[in-house]
């Protein structure tokens, strides 16, 4: 059998998100990836239900097929959260999870050009049906839309430089690959800024990927939306992996806490961070932060 790495911060949101466990509940998993989290308080929360959101078909599937084993207790969606929420009913939900981001799965297996360690069409879709792809971006944006959404989504300094080898080989050849792309950042930035700590695609790879799937403009009113449809007592993780996500969910919770009569009240003052052993088993999670409110 595939061995799956725990998901992120597993201990800490199951403690948050706890319920007792001779109580019926209902779970809203936004993010549901490859069913990490959904397995573990399905299997922890006999009388849970779970409603496993996802938009992206292939992910899902792994879910469904690793999640059957609880027959009717969960329900797979097809959608982005943000929808699904809109048409959510109020004060229907015990328990609203969001992981925020793509998965391992994206990056290793989904062949859509996530990764520029692999040389894949530069896709990024997480809807398949959806017309803008990474490739469609690089492609065709104007030279500063393209500086701005790198600097902004990317928070990359050399977002000039980058837009401006990307124009210009357009000029000769479409852009179709994530090697290419790499290849086009690699001898756009300086010398010294291209053996750093972090690849000097990384930051530019995020920010076509936030634009392709609208990552960024769907979390407020999502997290609106959850608010309205959890139940009061009802508790709302979301688990971040940068500070461009982490700055929207801190600020919505601290806003909505702060009205004259909050809807709901801050459960962790601080983010909570995975420990060294996490860290060390699941490299990936260095870099996220869990945040927990509940309706009052
Ligand atoms: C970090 S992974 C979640 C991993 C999951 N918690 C697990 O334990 O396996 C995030 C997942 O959310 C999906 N996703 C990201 N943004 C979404 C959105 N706005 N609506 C629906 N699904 C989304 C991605 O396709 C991905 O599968």
């Amino acid at each position: 059998m595939e061995i799956l790495h725990y998901p992120v911060l597993h201990e800490p949101v199951l403690e948050y998100l706890a319920l007792s466990t001779d109580e019926e509940a209902v779970m809203i998993d936004c993010t549901t990836g490859e069913g990490g989290h959904s397995n573990l308080f399905l299997s922890r929360f006999p009388r849970l239900h779970v409603i496993g959101i996802d938009r992206d078909k292939e992910i899902q599937k792994k879910a469904i097929e690793r999640l059957s084993i609880y027959g009717e207790r969960f329900t797979p969606v097809n959608a982005w959260f943000d929808d699904y929420l809109k048409s959510a009913e109020s004060s229907s939900a015990d328990r609203i999870l969001f992981d925020l981001g793509i998965s391992t799965f994206h990056y290793e297996e989904s062949r859509r050009g996530f990764s520029f360690r692999k040389d894949e069409r530069l896709d990024m879709r997480l809807n398949e049906n959806a017309t803008l792809s990474a490739a469609t971006i690089v492609n065709t944006y104007a030279e500063e839309e393209l500086a701005d959404l790198i600097y902004r989504y990317g928070e990359e300094r050399y977002s000039r430089r980058i837009a401006r080898a990307f124009v210009e080989y357009r000029e000769k050849k479409p852009i179709e690959t994530s090697k290419e792309a790499e290849d086009i950042i690699f001898h756009a930035v300086p010398k010294e800024y291209r053996y750093g700590r972090i690849s000097p695609a990384t930051r530019t790879f995020q920010a076509l990927r936030i634009e392709v799937n609208g990552e960024l403009d769907r979390i407020k009113p999502s997290l609106l939306e959850a608010i309205r449809v959890l139940k009061s007592g009802g508790r709302l993780a979301v688990i971040t992996f940068h500070s461009l996500e982490d700055r929207i969910v801190k600020w919505t919770f601290k806003e909505e806490a702060a009205k004259e009569n909050p809807a709901i009240r801050i459960i962790t003052k601080k983010p909570v961070i995975p420990d060294e052993k996490e860290e060390k088993e699941n490299a990936p999670s260095r870099s996220a932060k869990l945040r927990v409110v509940e309706k009052i």
